[in-house]
Formats: C-alpha cells, structure tokens, sequence
C-alpha cells in the first residue's frame, strides 16, 4: 500500500470518529470499516487473486479504499453499491485523492437487487456491509454470486451476533461452503465457497 492511500484511510477514519461522535442516530453516523477489519480484508482479497469484488455498503469509502487497493495489487475492480448518492459521491471523491478510481465502479443500487441481476459464479469477493436483517431476504444470490474458491465476507459478526444469526445459518445449511467467523474489527463472518 502506498503513502497516499494509507493517509487517505487514515484522514477518513479520524473525521469519521469526529462525526460519528456527533450523531445520536445509528444511522446518522458513517460506521466505517475498523483498520484491522480492513486490513483483514486487503489481505484476504489478494491471498484469493479477488480480481471481481462486490461490496454493498460504501458509506463514505473506508472499505472501498481497502478493497480497491488491494484489487489494484492484483489487477482487479470493485463494484461498489450504496442506495445513499450523497454518502456514496464523498466516498468517490475520497478514492480519487486516493489515486484509486480506477480500480472502482460506484453504483447507486439496492444491493439484492444488484445481486440478482448477476450471473452464476461471477464474483471472487463478496463484501456485505449494509443493512444485516436485509441479508436473508437476498437469498440465494450471496452464494450463487460467488465463484469456486471465490468468499463471502459480512461484517457486524461479533458486534450484532443476533441480527448476523440468519445470514450464517444460510450460509452453513450450503454444503459447499466453509464458514468460520474472524476477531477482527467488529467481527467478520467468512464464508469461503470450496
Ligand atoms: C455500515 S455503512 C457501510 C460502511 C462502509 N462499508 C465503510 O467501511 O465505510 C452501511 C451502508 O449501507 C448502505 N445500505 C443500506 N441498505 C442498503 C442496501 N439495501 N443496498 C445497498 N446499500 C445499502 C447505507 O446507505 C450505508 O451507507
């Protein structure tokens, strides 16, 4: 990782807890990717080649900028969803001062729906970082997104147990899924697709 992106990650996580500390609403807040869940996740997208990486959630960037780096490594993309334009054009802006909008397709989209739209087996890394209770409604497109040796990631594992809960027993009702959960940041459920 370069000097600008590891700056640009950390400029945003210091004014996302300078925001974050202002807003009463949960959904007010940026809720941002802890470091070491995104660091977590750079690694993991290199160690599996992820060159087609999805995640749903940009909020302001912070795991968009770890996903995109990581792609960059590696000669891939990510196509980054939020349904909120306004957060998602601040997350733009801040993966260009990154140096990283090459690496980024941002789309305004509902995450299922995305989902749906996608063909079998296209994607190497799934990232879900939205709404968690919305997961299961999206069924089975998780799963039939994600290639062979391709991962599902979520976050919130430890954080919200309970909301995670159905997103994981879906997950290990698939025999051919390996699933574990990691003690990074908030917690990640992982889900490799063997
Ligand atoms: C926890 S924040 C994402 C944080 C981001 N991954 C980061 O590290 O900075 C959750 C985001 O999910 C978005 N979201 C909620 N429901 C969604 C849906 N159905 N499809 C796409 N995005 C959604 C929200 O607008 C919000 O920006």
């Amino acid at each position: 990782m370069d000097a600008t992106v590891r700056k640009t990650i950390e400029d945003l996580n210091e004014a996302a807890a300078r925001h974050d500390a202002a807003q009463h609403d949960r959904l007010d807040r940026w809720r941002v990717l802890e470091p070491d869940a995104g660091r977590f996740l750079w690694f993991l997208a290199q160690s599996i080649t992820a060159r087609i990486v999805v995640e749903i959630g940009t909020s302001r960037g912070a795991s968009t900028l770890w996903l995109a780096d990581a792609a960059r490594a590696v000669g891939g993309h990510v196509l980054s969803l939020d349904i909120d334009a306004e957060a998602q054009a601040q997350a733009r802006r801040t993966v260009a001062e990154a140096g990283l909008e090459d690496h980024v397709e941002f789309r305004v989209a509902d995450g299922g729906a995305a989902l749906a739209s996608m063909p079998d087996g296209a994607v190497d890394l799934l990232f879900l970082d939205a709404e968690r209770p919305e997961y299961p409604s999206w069924w089975p497109h998780p799963y039939r997104v994600l290639r062979q040796g391709g991962v599902l990631v979520a976050d919130n594992a430890l954080s919200h147990p309970e909301e995670i809960a159905p997103l994981r027993d879906l997950l290990r009702q698939e025999s051919r899924l390996t699933v574990t959960t990691i003690n990074v940041g908030k917690g990640e459920l992982v889900a490799l697709r063997r």
